[in-house]
């Protein structure tokens, strides 16, 4: 008895004089301390930093060791390509593919497969084939390295950069899109079949805010879920100048409100504001709760494909740029969570987030309207789903009812009257046309509260 008191009595005094001591510097914030690596700040949010390597680069130490500190995804740079994979028909070779695998599992680091199907670095036998025996080669490609691979990919690239840029939305013309229209969806229900814990992306360019070409692929996703064809996640490649388009977080996220997971695959920024571009780039695709990670294409500015423009974070002698530390401070800001979590990492939110779902309005008779809310303390994200009644829609419009001190700052695949008060929201071009009983949706994003949204709809 008398030695417990003593030892407590001791052990008060000890932590009196360390507080003391250190008072002025001890602050308890009740979050995770700020991480020192890319893979350990965006793990604390959920998410992932990735980098695309080249297996040839691996005997560099200066090299290998960055890889090995910052980065908890790892993308082959080239070599799950189909040109690398099959050089001849049926003749599968994945030394270089696995060299990357392993040097990733090795490290305790995840792995997203690029690319699946692609109209460029196909072999030279690909190349020549064409209608149904190049079709029935491109599927037995996919089937063959999703089954090579099967358990170990986080996310698949099935499909890259099968959409034209200036041609209003529509597909690009080249032999595997000359097999069908209908080669996608083929592609990635191959894919789910050969590996059903992948999750398969389509991965393109050009599309990093709402224009022709990005929603004409949002096009495809919606009509993929609402037909059961297999995607979860779409790939932004964001290869860019300075930084990205002012609707490039609104863009992410009418893209995750199709209810698929979003991804920056393949970031890389030229220019003289690459620093602010980074930031911006991290911030967006934290504030979006279903972008779960950013992978940078390249990992010295040596390595980048854009020879000379220095896109990367590290320079060329393996030290890190100012574009590292914005990334890296966006990162410890931290974000909103990935729902789920992400598998193997572990996941520390700073915000309160509910999700509650109002009942649809009893509507005009032409349609409903519902709202399903992610909020935290300070703001939220509305997604709202837009049902037509018996007869169908050619234009719709949803009035919602913000609370006081509610501010929208950002709305996707609508256009809204005001961002105080009373909004009401209308269709776009692409959700104009709602069939006899389907859904479309749209969201917004605002500061303050979000209670009593009560959302109503009417044909327009
Ligand atoms: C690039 C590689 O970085 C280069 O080494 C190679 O010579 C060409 O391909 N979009 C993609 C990537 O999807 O696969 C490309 O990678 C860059 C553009």
């Amino acid at each position: 008895m008398k030695l417990t008191s003593r030892s407590v009595s001791l052990a008060a005094m000890v932590s009196t004089v360390l507080a003391s001591a250190l008072g002025a510097t001890l602050i308890v914030t009740g979050t995770a301390s700020a991480a020192t690596t890319l893979g350990a700040a965006a793990a604390q949010t959920g998410r992932y930093f990735g980098a695309a390597i080249a297996a040839g680069k691996l005997g560099d130490s200066t090299y290998t060791g960055i890889v090995n500190r910052e980065f908890n995804m790892i993308t082959a740079e080239n070599e799950m390509k189909w040109d690398a994979t099959e050089r001849g028909r049926n003749q599968f070779d994945y030394t270089g593919g696995d060299r990357i695998l392993n040097q990733a599992l090795n490290n305790g680091k995840r792995v997203r497969g690029h690319a699946l199907l692609w109209h460029q670095q196909q072999p030279g036998w690909a190349q020549g084939l064409s209608g149904s025996d190049l079709r029935s080669a491109a599927i037995n490609h996919v089937t063959q390295v999703a089954t090579h691979y099967k358990g170990k990919i986080y996310a698949w690239d099935v499909v890259n950069e099968a959409f034209a840029d200036g041609n209003g939305g529509g597909r690009r013309d080249s032999n595997l899109q000359r097999t069908g229209n209908d080669w996608i969806e083929a592609a990635f229900r191959a894919a789910r079949a050969a590996d059903p814990n992948a999750k398969l992306c389509y991965n393109d360019y050009n599309t990093d805010g709402v224009n022709a070409k990005s929603t004409g692929i949002y096009n495809m996703v919606r009509d993929f879920k609402s037909r059961g064809v297999p995607i979860d996640c779409v790939g932004f490649q964001s290869h860019l100048t300075n930084g990205p388009p002012g609707d490039y977080q609104t863009n992410l996220q009418r893209f995750a409100a199709l209810g698929v997971d979003v991804q920056i695959t393949e970031l890389d920024i030229a220019g003289s504001s690459q620093a602010n571009g980074y930031a911006t780039v991290t911030k967006a695709c934290l504030a979006v709760s279903r972008c779960t990670g950013i992978t940078v294409w390249g990992v010295r500015d040596s390595d980048s494909w854009r020879t000379g423009e220095n896109p990367l974070l590290f320079d060329s002698n393996g030290n890190k740029k100012a574009a590292y530390t914005s990334v890296l401070n966006a990162l410890n800001a931290g974000g909103t969570t990935v729902p789920g979590g992400d598998p193997g990492t572990t996941t520390t939110t700073t915000t309160t987030t509910t999700t509650t779902t109002t009942p649809p309005d009893p509507g005009s008779g032409d349609c409903t309207a519902s709202v399903s809310l992610n909020a935290w303390n300070g703001g939220f994200v509305a997604t709202v789903k837009v049902t037509a009644g018996s007869s169908g829609l050619n234009g719709w419009k949803v009035t919602t009812s913000l609370p006081s001190g509610t501010t929208v700052t950002g709305s996707w695949s609508t256009s809204g009257s005001g961002t105080t008060g009373t909004v009401v929201w209308s269709n776009v071009d692409y959700n104009r046309a709602v069939g006899a009983g389907q859904s479309t949706e749209f969201g917004f994003q605002g500061t303050g509260g979000s209670d009593g949204l009560s959302p109503t709809c009417a044909a327009a």
